[in-house]
């Protein structure tokens, strides 16, 4: 069985195998969660949001950010920041790499006060004339070289004073090649239901393809929101942390039952061994901490069990704590 998200769409040109993208998170979607839910059939993945004056300034750790590998493709780039030109010239050094991302996505809609208080994320989106400038910029600097923009809103700063629809406008005029809405206001930070019904008069509003992101858990639900906007894509966010095969269930267009332990654990397993690849076994073993909470809470698995888990010091330790949960194979050779 397949669904209408497992068509094809295209933004700006480039080719998107599937409609189910996986949505942009700080701290989680790195290269190694990314590369583990392209397996397991995103069409379109997206790094962490990565700071603009990291990129500019050379920082290390910002470089890393922009880092992927070869297998993500179609692969973007998500950049924060506030000034047009600092943008442009960002958008500029990721382009100008040997490793060029498919994509650019702007970060129009970061509710943490980090972020903010420099101007960017929903500070940017609440000011539309010098979003659609920051827009303008980095078009400037991508289109040349061939590479779409996109860029990530919310509803506006507060559930009363929605922007949105105005926002995507002037985004589109700017020349953004498709908008990701998640229609919660800055205020809600991750609270409450995300409103679709607006997200259904952003698609009214521009004619560049929209990316519905916002409370998809299921294809159940999946389905009403794609109704109910009218999105040309969804994108997975919470809803696939520790469960993978949500993207399954949403390609299929059917529910699936979560599979046994074995098979999660054997997937936690691939999951950390991948990690193990970029970060190296400490930093992983530190890394994949989270994700045992997020992929063990749906099973039976002792309280004390969980805690030896999370607090196991290093990899092997890990992998052999794991292989002796109840119905999990045996410790795996990762
Ligand atoms: C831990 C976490 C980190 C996030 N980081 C980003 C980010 O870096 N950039 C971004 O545009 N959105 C970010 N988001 C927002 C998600 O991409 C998504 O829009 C939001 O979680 C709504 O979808 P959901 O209700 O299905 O989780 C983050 C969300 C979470 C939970």
């Amino acid at each position: 069985m397949v669904s209408e998200l497992s068509r094809p769409f295209s933004i700006g040109g480039l080719a998107i195998p599937n409609r189910v993208v996986l949505a942009p998170m700080a701290g989680i979607t790195n290269s190694a969660y990314r590369r583990h839910l392209k397996r397991h059939g995103a069409g379109l993945v997206v790094t962490e949001m990565v700071s603009a004056y990291g990129l500019i300034y050379s920082n290390h750790r910002t470089e890393e950010y922009v880092d992927f590998a070869e297998e993500e493709r179609p692969v973007a780039v998500q950049l924060f920041g506030d000034e047009p030109e600092v943008m442009g010239k960002a958008a500029r050094l990721v382009l100008e790499r040997e490793q060029r991302p498919d994509l650019l996505d702007l970060n129009l809609g970061c509710p943490v006060r980090k972020v903010t208080r420099g101007g960017a994320g929903c500070a940017l989106g609440a000011d539309v004339a010098r979003a659609a400038a920051v827009a303008a910029a980095v078009v400037g600097a991508a289109s040349p070289r061939g590479i779409p923009v996109t860029a990530k809103i919310r509803s506006g700063l507060t559930p009363e004073e929605p922007n949105a629809v105005d926002l995507a406008r002037r985004l589109e005029d700017a020349g953004v090649a498709a908008v990701a809405m998640h229609p919660r206001a800055a205020t809600q930070f991750y609270r409450g239901r995300a409103d679709h019904e607006l997200t259904a008069r952003v698609v009214q509003a521009v004619s560049v393809p929209v990316i519905a992101s916002g409370d998809v858990y299921s294809w159940e639900i999946a389905r009403t929101i794609l109704a109910e906007s009218g999105a040309t894509a969804l994108m997975a966010a919470r809803g696939a942390l520790g469960n993978p095969w949500l993207i399954h269930e949403l390609l299929e267009g059917r529910a699936r039952e979560r599979p046994a332990l074995a098979v999660a654990v054997a997937d936690l397993l691939e999951l950390l061994a991948r990690a193990r690849e970029d970060l190296g076994p400490e930093r992983a073993t530190r890394w994949i901490r989270k994700h045992l909470t997020w992929y063990l809470q749906p099973y039976p698995v002792p309280g004390t069990i969980a805690h030896e888990l999370r607090t196991c010091p290093d990899y092997q330790a890990l992998v052999e704590a794991l292989g002796r949960l109840p119905g999990s194979n045996g410790p795996q050779a990762v």
